[in-house]
């Protein structure tokens, strides 16, 4: 199982008070060096995290697979054809929303996203889709031609362990067999933890987690110790 970690929280912390640390692109090199597979980041619409000045570096130094998530617009689609991403993972995007709220309704939108999704192939961009685990939705990804497909952990990941869970993970175990039979490359994401991450990393289909908020989250714990030591070393 590969793990691409999503720094965008990173750049959260940086835009809260509108400064220059702490730098994503440092973030992106440590976590490579822990033994991440891969980078994600979300440029979205109103930049509230990620910039374009972001994932201009991330590119030059990103050494395993710079994976940019982004709505199928074309200001995107230029942003896309520019830096050249890896991969982008094609999603919803509401200017409201906290994070991306579910999958891409890529049944309503094939005739756009099929010519968008061919351009940036012909780019030799990877393209994805941020889909739910619905196998109509699913099988509307294939036909539009993505290399690969994202299925959406968020509904499982916001259920406490039972019935209703166990029902949500059926739904991406089918998911991803029935991707997996169509040829497409099966990742999983959002809202994984460390507590639900392990039933959903034994489902044999699944080859890749993008993994953000849970790790930056635990990484501002994990680190506080030894920022709280420096700091008295300083003022001593
Ligand atoms: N996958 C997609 C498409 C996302 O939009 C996000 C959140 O930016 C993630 C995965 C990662 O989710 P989380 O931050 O909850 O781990």
């Amino acid at each position: 199982m590969k793990l691409a970690i999503n720094v965008d929280h990173i750049a959260t912390i940086r835009e809260a008070r509108k400064s220059n640390e702490p730098e994503p692109v440092l973030a992106a090199l440590l976590a490579e060096q822990a033994g991440a597979d891969g980078i994600v980041c979300h440029i979205r619409g109103d930049r509230r995290h990620i910039k374009v000045r972001d994932l201009l570096l991330f590119r030059q130094v990103v050494k395993t697979k710079l994976n940019v998530e982004m709505a199928a617009t074309e200001d995107m689609k230029k942003i896309a054809l520019d830096i050249k991403p890896d991969i982008v993972s094609l999603v919803p995007e509401r200017e409201e929303e906290l994070t991306t709220e579910g999958g891409l309704d890529v049944i309503s939108n094939e005739q756009h996203l099929a010519p968008h999704i061919q351009e940036l192939k012909n780019a030799g961009i990877r393209v994805s889709i941020f889909v739910d685990p619905d196998l109509k939705q699913i099988e509307a990804c294939h036909k539009v031609g993505v290399d690969l497909i994202e299925i959406n952990t968020g509904k499982y990941a916001d259920l406490k362990p039972g019935k209703e869970r166990d029902e949500a993970l059926d739904e991406i175990k089918k998911a991803a067999d029935f991707g997996y039979k169509l040829g497409l490359e099966i990742h999983a994401g959002h809202g994984l933890d460390y507590r639900n991450v392990r039933p959903v990393a034994a489902i044999p289909e699944i080859t890749e987690f993008s993994i953000g908020f849970s790790i930056v989250a635990r990484a501002a714990i994990v680190g506080i110790e030894e920022a709280v030591k420096e700091m008295i070393v300083l003022i001593e």
